[in-house]
């Protein structure tokens, strides 16, 4: 018996776009979209040409499919207005490995990011919904638009399948096919912060939501060991403030928390260059000023934005030589070993810590920690 789920009430949202289940006043917007020259062409399982009862009998077999257990489909809808924009939904496989996802938006809500924002909504519920080992997703071979849309929701490129799918005469046609498994999901959950909770818009760059926004890092800075690590409480939200700076320590891991421009970040309590406690340096937009040797770190994107006066190899290995905060010019040294060691000592890029907001706490993934 397939496993069955019951729409997420209140429907999934980002704030911009939600998913709700159809409705019978529908029709004549799904119509509309389905005769889209562009939609038949790159959904070959769409009739064409399409009428209003088409689309009725689609909405019918969608509402059917929930309560069979056999497909998980939802609207898209405008999330101000609620209208019909698109559809997105969950196939469902005979075994965890074997469901996929399929979507379309109509003509005119293109452009402005609603395909991306629907699959990363139905693929973070169906992870956390149903035991899945491998989410699939095949476009046709020139659907470019839709091949961007599947890298930018964190589904990874596998390869053209030959005649994996059939045209509209039931003849064998090639697909480009994307997947996602679990760790692909967490990676992209490290890059693009943790979903809001179910019915809760998630945060704008304002500060006057109540749960605040958490700031993206670059996936290839994600500490490791957290891939598969459990969510950890960090702190109360009340005791955070936008702009501020603080060190937790949690066993022997000294954790910087940081409340920049872009949302909350936390990385290591150490400075990238000799591991001076940067929650006591200062924070300007997303900017911390190490207080030792004037280094300075965009805690967005982890790059040095000021090498140390002490000079050095940069992140990439690259030799800095050392300055002097008044513009004096530097005397050269005779070599030594603090000279040797500070030439060689190198400006790392910080590493992160992926967190969310659950219950007014933030928490984050932690590496299993020593008792
Ligand atoms: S320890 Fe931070 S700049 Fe030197």
């Amino acid at each position: 018996m397939p496993e069955k789920l019951s729409p997420p009430n209140p429907p999934l949202s980002d704030g911009v776009i939600s998913l709700r289940p159809f409705r019978a006043d529908d029709a004549l917007d799904i119509t509309a979209a389905c005769q889209d020259p562009a939609v038949q062409r790159w959904i070959p399982v769409i009739p064409a040409p399409y009428a209003e009862a088409d689309a009725r009998r689609f909405i019918l077999m969608a509402l059917q499919s929930w309560r069979d257990g056999t497909g998980y489909e939802f609207a898209i809808a405008d999330a101000a207005s609620d209208r019909y924009i698109g559809s997105v939904g969950l196939h469902v496989g005979p075994n965890s490995r074997r469901h996929a996802i399929g979507y379309m938006v109509a003509s005119e809500a293109r452009g402005r990011g609603v395909a991306t924002r629907a699959v990363r909504l139905i693929t973070r519920w169906a992870f956390e919904s149903l035991a899945i080992e491998r989410l699939a997703l095949w476009t046709l071979p020139g659907n470019v638009a839709s091949q961007a849309v599947a890298e930018k929701a964190g589904f990874r490129y596998e390869g053209l399948v030959r005649n994996w799918d059939s045209d509209r005469d039931n003849r064998p046609v090639d697909v480009v096919m994307f997947s996602m498994t679990p760790a692909d999901l967490a990676d992209d959950l490290a890059a693009t912060g943790a979903p809001p909770e179910p019915g809760r818009p998630s945060a704008p760059s304002g500060r006057t939501s109540a749960a605040p926004p958490i700031a993206r890092f670059p996936r290839e800075l994600r500490a490791p060991g957290t891939r598969a690590a459990p969510f950890v409480e960090i702190a109360a939200v009340s005791d955070l403030e936008p702009g501020s700076m603080r060190r937790v320590t949690r066993a022997d891991l000294d954790l910087l928390v940081a409340w920049t421009d872009d949302g909350i970040v936390v990385s290591d309590d150490r400075c990238p260059h000799m591991s001076a406690p940067l929650s006591i340096g200062e924070l300007e937009g997303c900017v911390v000023a190490c207080p030792l040797h004037e280094g300075r770190f965009d805690l967005r994107s982890g790059e040095t934005v000021r090498m140390p006066t002490t000079g050095g190899l940069d992140a990439d290995g690259r030799y800095h030589s050392p300055w002097s905060p008044s513009g004096m010019e530097l005397k050269p040294e005779p070599p030594t070993k603090k000279l040797a060691a500070r030439r060689l000592t190198r400006v790392n890029r910080p590493r992160y810590y992926p967190a969310r907001i659950r219950e007014g706490h933030l928490e984050a993934q932690l590496p299993i920690l020593p008792e």
